[in-house]
């Protein structure tokens, strides 16, 4: 990606990584790709925000070339930590030695802890100020969305918040802005990206939206440092976290299973055709064969979570015992959950699993079912009966 002007003399000098699949160390399925956006400020002084992963290092500093030559820069801006953001500091930082970073203490703790290089740094709190010229940079410690080393940049000359992962999503297109892209693909991203990453900080982001609000700054790019700028509605992206971050969810059901010879599988496809024939929004996923980052994106917004297993071992089969550590990281408070699944002498998958989330602010009363070995026909009655009931417990 070459370098752009998003506003005048604000350039992203970023990159898109179209092939990565896989994020956060395997968590995290990037199917469409993502970005690690980067932005330089030309004026009096030189201000470049946060940097790109390692590997796409010479591919930012091209781009800054295309701009400025990169020892004219005079601070770069370190919103964050990880290395998606930070990973080509190093070799900058070889071009421009005598550039000042800023960052919060905790910042300049982890970066140090990442690179252990001797560089010129400037520890900023909330409503510290940098002078560039015509234009101020102002900074909000944002701790914990999401590392405690997170903080925003605010430019108030061009009413411009860059809030580093807040408001990104994993998106690698051709259309640098919001209203360039298709619409569905845009907020599916974005909603996937809260979900798989921001979830269990949903208080923390809604206590940070209420006093960027509080603030009264107008707000009219918004500019992350994964894929699109929000500049059509930035009001949009925001009332979204709103939604999410206070847990609003829909008439919907996620029934997630694994199963050993299909006898699960049967109890799940019953379960699915009692909470539809309740009149309610169901997803069934085989998670053995499924998208854990897609199955964790539906449910963020789904009331209840029914998850099966066969019994392996005295225990549920690994597939759903990994997922369920995902879950439990989570803490989807406020989400009715139920149990079910097969076993063949002495049971032990439904017992295993409400153990598995019982600490993770999800309500595990409702008891499980388990059927030994394959369901006959009153059976399946009851697995059916299961889903129809728990439907209709929902809130
Ligand atoms: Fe995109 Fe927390 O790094």
């Amino acid at each position: 990606m070459s370098a752009i002007k998003i506003l005048p003399d604000i350039y992203s000098v970023g990159v898109l990584d179209w092939g990565v699949r896989n994020f956060h160390g395997h968590t995290y399925t990037t199917q469409r790709g993502s970005t690690y956006n980067s932005y330089l400020i030309v004026d009096e002084k030189i201000a470049l925000v946060d940097t790109v992963y390692g590997p796409f290092a010479q591919e930012l500093i091209e781009n800054i070339k295309a701009i400025v030559p990169p020892e004219k820069i005079d601070y770069i801006i370190a919103n964050h930590v990880e290395t998606d953001h930070s990973g080509a500091l190093p070799s900058l930082m070889q071009l421009c030695p005598k550039a000042k970073i800023l960052g919060t203490a905790k910042c300049k703790d982890g970066l140090y802890k990442h690179y252990y290089g001797n560089w010129d740094f400037q520890v900023v709190k909330t409503g510290d100020k940098l002078e560039l010229g015509k234009r101020t940079l102002t900074f909000l410690e944002a701790p914990m969305i999401h590392w405690p080393d997170s903080m925003f940049t605010y430019c108030p000359q061009d009413a411009l918040l860059m809030p580093n992962d807040a408001f990104g999503q994993h998106y690698a297109t051709a259309g640098r802005f919001d209203d360039q892209v298709d619409q569905c693909s845009l907020m599916d991203e974005a909603e996937k990206y809260y979900a798989n990453i921001l979830w269990p900080l949903s208080s923390v982001i809604l206590k940070k939206i209420e006093e960027v609000q509080r603030l009264n700054i107008p707000i009219k790019m918004i500019a992350p440092s994964h894929g699109v700028i929000w500049r059509k509605d930035p009001g949009r992206i925001i009332n979204s976290y709103i939604t999410w971050a206070k847990g609003q969810t829909n008439k919907k059901i996620i029934v997630a299973y694994e199963t050993m010879w299909g006898a699960t599988e049967k109890m799940a496809r019953q379960i699915a055709e009692g909470i539809s024939a309740a009149g309610v929004e169901v997803n069934l996923y085989n998670i053995a064969e499924s998208d854990r980052t897609e199955i964790i994106t539906r449910m963020l917004t789904a009331q209840g979570f029914l998850f099966g297993s066969s019994t392996h071992d005295n225990d549920m089969l690994p597939n759903i015992a990994a997922f369920l550590e995902i879950v439990k990281g989570l803490k989807p408070k406020g989400r009715q959950v139920g149990f079910f699944g097969s076993y063949g002498w002495a049971g032990g998958a439904v017992k295993e699993m409400q153990e598995a989330l019982k600490d993770s602010g999800v309500d595990t009363s409702i008891p499980g079912v388990s059927i030994k070995y394959i369901p006959d026909k009153e059976e399946l009655k009851t697995c059916f009966e299961f889903g129809n009931q728990f439907a209709r417990i929902l809130r």
